[in-house]
This record gives structure tokens, sequence and C-alpha cells, in this order.
């Protein structure tokens, strides 16, 4: 990618839906793994275990998706954003729970995007972390017994989201220059390798390793949100969470399962109004050594074990 960006964000900060019943919707979320930290009577706000405030917001009203916030470096770094990106707000303060200030952009999609700073932090949530013997190195847990709880999962933090839009090289052009994310991996079509029909783009952090993917852009006849990804600590807490979102009769559409670009063991779910949430854990981090690829779908989207991706999970694009 050639072009400088206005700014480079650090990492995704948050979703925000609306739901027409947040009691509803904390059920699901609180099934999920996600805390509440804030309600206000018209929004909940739910957190994980490290120190963000929110990870998760859902206004009352009828169901949208409403943005997927990021955050700037600086507070400098939002006024350059307001000033020079077409279309952005003024720099405002963000009068909900946890404060802040933020910009709000519109992507050539329609969808929102938020880029805040300086929004308030909790204490991290103490989370026990499991030592796991292999074959190669069995004493790792010597003398210990490993227990593992059927309880929702831990969910540490936000990773990253993913877009259905009808044209994924403007996408990606799109999140470059507004918000300096940069590609890691692309996918083209099996018979096309000029046609596109998925991106993964991560945070550009120079030498420091960051997630594969931070955003990911997937062909689609309408734009809308594919899912939202959240990350636990490890495969038990992934694996003991889908067994528990099992018992409460959540609609699962795909997993466990190890996906290949990203490398993540993946499950996902969706929401009571068909918002598909996805729990990961163990992603490949790269940096700016990695060496930008392109593969053809049949390698690019397949899963290294587990079922692949059902039609339901292709489709889905929520409004
Ligand atoms: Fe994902």
């Amino acid at each position: 990618m050639s072009s400088e960006p206005i700014i480079r964000v650090t990492d995704i900060a948050w979703i925000r839906l609306r739901s027409p019943d947040l009691d509803l919707q904390e059920r699901f979320l609180g099934d999920f793994g996600l805390i509440r930290s804030a309600h206000t009577g018209n929004a909940l706000y739910m957190r994980g275990t490290d120190s963000s405030h929110h990870l998760h917001i859902t206004e009352k009203g009828d169901p949208k998706v409403l943005s997927v916030a990021f955050w700037a470096r600086s507070e400098d770094d939002l006024h350059k954003l307001s000033r020079e990106a077409e279309g952005a707000s003024v720099v405002e303060s963000i009068d909900e729970p946890g404060g802040g200030k933020r910009v709000r952009l519109t992507e050539h999609n329609g969808f929102g995007i938020e880029v805040v700073h300086g929004v308030e932090t909790l204490p991290a949530i103490p989370v026990p972390v499991n030592t796991l013997n292999f074959g190669n190195a069995k004493t790792a847990r010597a003398g210990d017994l490993l227990r593992v709880e059927v309880r929702p999962s831990h969910v540490k933090r936000i990773g990253h989201s993913v877009f259905s839009t009808p044209d994924v090289e403007q996408s990606i052009a799109w999140a470059h220059r507004h918000l300096g994310i940069i590609r890691s991996d692309d996918v083209h079509a099996e018979d096309d390798p000029d046609k596109l029909v998925a991106s993964f783009n991560r945070i550009d952090a120079g030498d420091d390793y960051v997630d594969h993917h931070v955003m990911m852009f997937a062909l689609h006849p309408h734009p809308g949100l594919n899912h939202i990804s959240f990350e636990v600590q490890d495969i038990d807490e992934l694996a003991a969470g889908h067994d528990y979102l099992i018992q409460k009769k959540w609609h699962h559409i795909w997993g466990l399962g190890r996906h290949t670009l990203g490398s993540q063991i993946f499950d996902y779910w969706k929401d009571p109004w068909g918002r598909m949430h996805e729990h990961w854990t163990d992603s490949d981090v790269l940096n700016c050594a990695h060496d930008y690829r392109r593969h053809p779908r049949s390698q690019g989207l397949k899963s290294q074990w587990g079922p692949q991706a059902p039609q339901e999970f292709r489709d889905t694009s929520s409004q």
C-alpha cells in the first residue's frame, strides 16, 4: 500500500449495536462471556477481563449495526483525522460511561466508524491461566491436576470485525487511508486471480507484533457486518464456553475449527437478532517483516481442521 494514511489506529475498541430488548441482549452476552460494566437505561455496556471499560455497546431500539470503534494513538490524531477525512465529525466528547473523545466517520459503504481516545480504563479481572502439558514437554504441570469448568468463556478483549462488501479493493483502500490498516493476506476467486473475494488487514505497528487481522472484508452483494470477534485465553476456555452456550440453547453457526489465514481456533454464535459473534484463541501475530500474500479461495478460506464454513456463515451480512 503506497499512499500515506491520515492516521494509524492502534487497535479495535468496541462494537456498537442496537437491539429492542437490552435484558435479552445481556443474557446472550453474559452467556457468551462478557460482563456488564454499565447500564444507563437506554444502553448496555459490556466488558471483558482486560482493562477496557467496554468492548460491546447496545443501544435500545430497532435492531441495527451502528458502528465499530478503533483506538487512536493520541488526541492529536483525532484532530488530524477530523481535519483531513472527508465527512468526518469534529472531535467530540463521548457522553457515555467511560467518557473519552472521538471522531465519527462513515465508511464508503455507509458503515459507522468511531475513532476514540482517552476512554477510562477499569482494573483487569484476574483469571486463572491453565498450564498445558505437551507430548514433548510433559512436566509443565507436573503433579498438578487440570480441571475445566463448563461456564461462560472469559472474554479478554475484542479482536476484529469482518464486513461484507460489494467492492473489497475499495474497502481496503478506505480502511488504509482513514485508519492506517495494512494488508496481511488476500483471497482471490479460484478461476480469476484478479478478483478478490476476501482481504485480511492488520494494524500497522512496525516491528511490534499484532494479530493477523483486525479488519477483514468479504465479498458479498449487500454491505453489512459478517461478524465481530472476541479473544479468549486458550482452547479450554473456548471449548468449555462452547458447551455452555449449547446448554443455553443459543444459535450455533460454525466451529470448533482452526482457520488457515490467521490460524485462530474459532467458534461462531448468533445473538438473538442474528448478529454473529466469534470466540477465538491462538492467532498468528505478524509485524512489518510479513510478506503480503494472495491465495486461491480453496486454500485461503478453508479450515485446517474442523468443519468447513456453512452457507449461513457465508450469507450473514447484518445491517
Ligand atoms: Fe473472525
